[in-house]
């Protein structure tokens, strides 16, 4: 199994890509396909300018108020104005997703009559023509401008729809399909889930790179106001065009771009998969019962961005801003959400990821109320930036966390429910946030040389942001995995923890740790796992930890022995890793170095869940010690069987040894120590639910290591010599092929010549019967002239005769008469 001697075709070293996150490769793999590229940069380019479509309505939308003294005037009218825009196009969503979808997915589907293309070219022409007059209401239509304004983001949002739904049919066809049985050693990236994270991503980020197109544009806008005086009038006017710019780009992408015919996947609502998923023993609640608030907790937070966005145009101006201030608002806020989501995952990776949610909704909540506080608008630019990025954070950890909380087969319909709970957040707080900056007003404080003056949006900001507060408490209540460790101590470690050495090459071979709880089955798995990988022709070192080595063995006894009662944490934890550092110098490494597959019962994630999370010592400190009792082996695949430690210690058949006999709270402890760890590096783990029967934990882990495990000689050969067989195969199968085909050909021959032989004879015989017919006729005709001659002769003769004897009888006459003459 050594690397050299792998099929030429294989990629790099299975170690490499399970360290790297193979969803992330499979994204970019993705782009290097030129059509998906292509239609890729059409939705970015077309989603600015969607996003920028409707930040430029707001504009004008508040502009229009103004001057029709709209909804009353004033200040409410304004924030009137702003939530009816936000309310308009969500509507068109809804709408569409309710009404229209079904139709439209089978008018653009493979052989509906509207052509996905066209229809997408059709619905950017619309958008790039609505903005190119948006500007203008105002000056055309005075009075009416608002309501033309709100149509313009109704039918800007139902035409986003049209082409959100072409592309999403289109999309799937130019996935490449799946590769040749063998070809890959790789885990084989899921395309499907590629595309929707790309598209999903590419819709946010959009969001940001709108407001920086806005920022841009409202300036070159001011810029020219100082010399045409319609611009001075008209702020938002430049940042329409670049909008309908954007489209019109976006439609000259698409018109080029071949879109293979293909099924249309099936349609899907915005709000698909609202309702909590449900599973036989009745709602999903996660696998600790987390799900719910966790959901919660992530959608609270995106509601809240929203929220911040659509009240930061009264904000900007309230601060005496305009588009710009606008426009760097909405930037600072996004823009902080994607670094944030970026960046959660590195952010002090130790700590507890339930307990850095609360603190990320906190910091969220608290950023947010500053804002609206602060007067000063550079302050409020910096602050929402936290904000955005605090947001970005908790959202990635409630993600990940809710990863966590689900089967991977479960996870999709998972995911789909916190993204419909999302929406519906972000539409609530988008509409409600400026109703209630209109319901609160601008209020004026005054106390001596104090003065507190600060429009709605700004105590909507506040209230926003005080809102989740709360959120974030009850997540520290609720679903809390080191209750009894204070939070600032676990906050110290996770900030001093250093950086780590990084993991060291396993040799050739591949090291599965097996970890769990006790009770999780985990012997048994390791045996059934060895045995199938032995049957596919690989060499297996089945170990385990504490006690795999002699001295091991030593050291296990006082480890497990109840009358080691006592023993101080950090001791435990050195004799821990000490037995570790035996059995990977002696056991484990030289095993992977010959290329084995090593099996280990328990590894370092055992001693960072139980001496770490488990006790009250650092699971940082007890990462380290351990990595330097390895020199940083790092197993190829971890396997979690996650099971409830009430579930697991029905399961236990002798005397609880010292660490069994733990209290609950402790295995609790131990469990979501696991999963922190798990949810820390998803590429590396494989978490299982090990309450199931033991044959579907162990085809749920074989299911993976299929996709992983790198081929062993003995199957390299066996595939070589398949794919030898199935070409001789085939190469049989088309040589009996053309064989037949040539007797066939043979056969039509030898028929088409018997055939024209035939036709010949007949040709032949019928050719005598004319002739014979001929000649019989000209014999008759021959014998008629014959008998004709005949009788002519025979005519001329009588003639003769006739004449002969009338010659004659003359000629006697004659004579007879000169005797008469005498005589008389
Ligand atoms: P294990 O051999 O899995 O127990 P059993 O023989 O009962 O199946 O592990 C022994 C105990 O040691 C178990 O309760 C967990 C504990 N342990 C730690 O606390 N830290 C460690 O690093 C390891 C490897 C095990």
């Amino acid at each position: 199994m050594t690397r050299a001697e792998q099929p030429t075709a294989s990629p790099p070293a299975p170690d490499d890509a399970l360290v790297a996150d193979s969803r992330e490769r499979a994204v970019r793999a993705l782009l290097r396909r030129p059509q998906v590229k292509r239609l890729w940069s059409a939705q970015l380019v077309g989603g600015v300018g969607d996003v920028l479509a409707l930040l430029v309505l707001v504009l004008l939308a508040l502009q229009a108020s103004v001057v029709e003294q709209a909804f009353g005037g004033g200040y409410r009218g304004a924030a009137f104005a702003v939530a009816t825009v936000f309310g308009v196009r969500i509507l068109a969503t809804l709408l569409f997703g309710a009404v229209l979808l079904g139709p439209l997915t089978s008018l653009t589907s493979q052989d509906g009559p509207l052509d996905r293309r066209w229809t997408m070219v059709g619905a950017d022409g619309l958008r790039a023509a609505l903005l190119i007059v948006a500007p203008l209401w105002i000056d055309w239509t005075p009075g009416n401008a608002l309501a033309l304004l709100l149509v313009t983001a109704f039918v800007a949002g139902v035409a986003e729809r049209f082409w959100t739904v072409s592309r999403e049919g289109a999309a799937p066809a130019l996935l490449p399909g799946p590769p040749p049985e063998g070809a890959s050693i790789r885990p084989l990236p899921d395309h499907l889930d590629a595309l929707r994270r790309l598209s999903l991503r590419t819709g946010f980020v959009a969001i940001p790179l709108a407001a920086l197109a806005l920022v841009a544009a409202a300036l070159c806008n001011n810029l020219l106001g100082t010399g045409i005086e319609w611009f001075g009038e008209h702020q938002a006017a430049l940042a329409s065009y670049v909008a309908a710019g954007l489209f019109a780009a976006s439609l000259s992408v698409v018109t080029f771009l071949e879109l293979p015919g293909a099924r249309t996947p099936r349609p899907r609502s915005p709000l698909e998969g609202l309702r909590r998923p449900r599973h036989a023993a009745g709602p999903d609640k996660g696998r600790t019962g987390a799900l719910p608030l966790l959901v919660f907790a992530g959608a609270s937070v995106a509601g809240a961005v929203a929220a911040a966005v659509a009240v930061s145009v009264l904000h900007a101006k309230d601060l005496g801003g305009g588009p710009v201030l606008f426009g760097l608002m909405v930037g600072a806020l996004t823009g902080g959400v994607v670094v944030g989501i970026r960046t959660a995952p590195a952010l002090l990776p130790s700590l507890s990821r339930r307990r850095m949610l609360a603190l990320t909704l906190a910091f969220t909540g608290l950023a947010l109320l500053a804002a609206g506080l602060v007067p000063d608008v550079t302050s409020v630019l910096l602050i929402l930036a936290l904000a955005g990025a605090g947001a970005g954070m908790a959202a990635n950890i409630a993600h990940a966390l809710l990863d966590q909380e689900t089967e991977e087969q479960r996870r999709s319909r998972v995911t789909d429910h916190l993204h419909a709970v999302v929406r519906v957040y972000v539409g609530l707080g988008a509409v409600v946030a400026p109703v209630f900056a209109a319901a609160i007003g601008p209020h004026r404080l005054e106390n001596g040389k104090f003065v507190f003056a600060h429009g709605g949006a700004a105590f909507t900001l506040m209230l926003v942001g005080a809102l989740l507060l709360p959120v974030a408490a009850l997540v520290l209540a609720k679903v809390d995995d080191r209750s009894g460790v204070p939070l600032r101590q676990d906050l110290r470690d996770a900030l001093l923890g250093g950086d780590d050495p990084g993991p060291t090459p396993a040799g050739t071979g591949f090291f599965i740790a097996l970890e769990g709880g006790d009770g999780a089955g985990k012997s048994t798995q390791a045996e059934a796992l060895a045995d199938w990988i032995r049957e596919k022709g690989h060499e297996v070192v089945l170990t385990r930890e504490p006690g795999a080595t002699p001295v091991g063995k030593r050291l296990r006894s006082i480890l497990l022995d109840v009358s080691s009662a006592g023993l101080s944490h950090r001791a435990e934890a050195l004799l821990y890793a000490a037995d570790r550092a035996e059995h990977v110098d002696t056991v484990v490494r030289p095993a992977l170095e010959r290329g084995a597959v090593v099996i280990s019962d328990r590894y370092i994630d055992s001693s960072v869940a139980y001496q770490g999370a488990g006790r009250d010592l650092s699971p940082t400190e007890i990462a380290r010690i351990n990595r330097w009792a390895t020199a940083g082996l790092v197993p190829n695949l971890t396997v979690l069987l996650d099971v409830a430690p009430e579930t697991a210690r029905e399961r236990f058949t002798e005397a609880p040894d010292r660490l069994e006999s733990e209290p609950a709270e402790f295995h609790a402890r131990v469990r979501s120590g696991f999963l922190t760890l798990a949810a820390a590096d998803p590429g590396r783990y494989l978490v299982v639910d090990a309450g199931q029967e033991p044959e579907a934990v162990t085809t749920v882990i074989r299911h993976r290591l299929d996709r992983v495990l790198p081929l062993s000689e003995a199957e390299i050969a066996a595939r070589e010599e398949a794919r030898r067989k199935a070409e001789e195969e085939a190469r049989r199968k088309a040589e009996e092929e053309a064989a037949r085909k040539a007797e066939e050909e043979r056969l039509e021959r030898e028929r088409q010549e018997q055939l024209a032989k035939l036709r010949a004879e007949e040709e032949e015989r019928k050719r005598r019967e004319l002739e014979e017919a001929q000649r019989r006729e000209a014999e008759r005709q021959a014998e008629e002239a014959r008998l004709r001659a005949e009788e002519a002769r025979r005519r001329a003769e009588e003639e003769r005769q006739r004449l002969l004897a009338e010659e004659k009888a003359r000629a006697e006459e004659e004579a007879r008469l000169p005797g008469d003459r005498l005589r008389r």
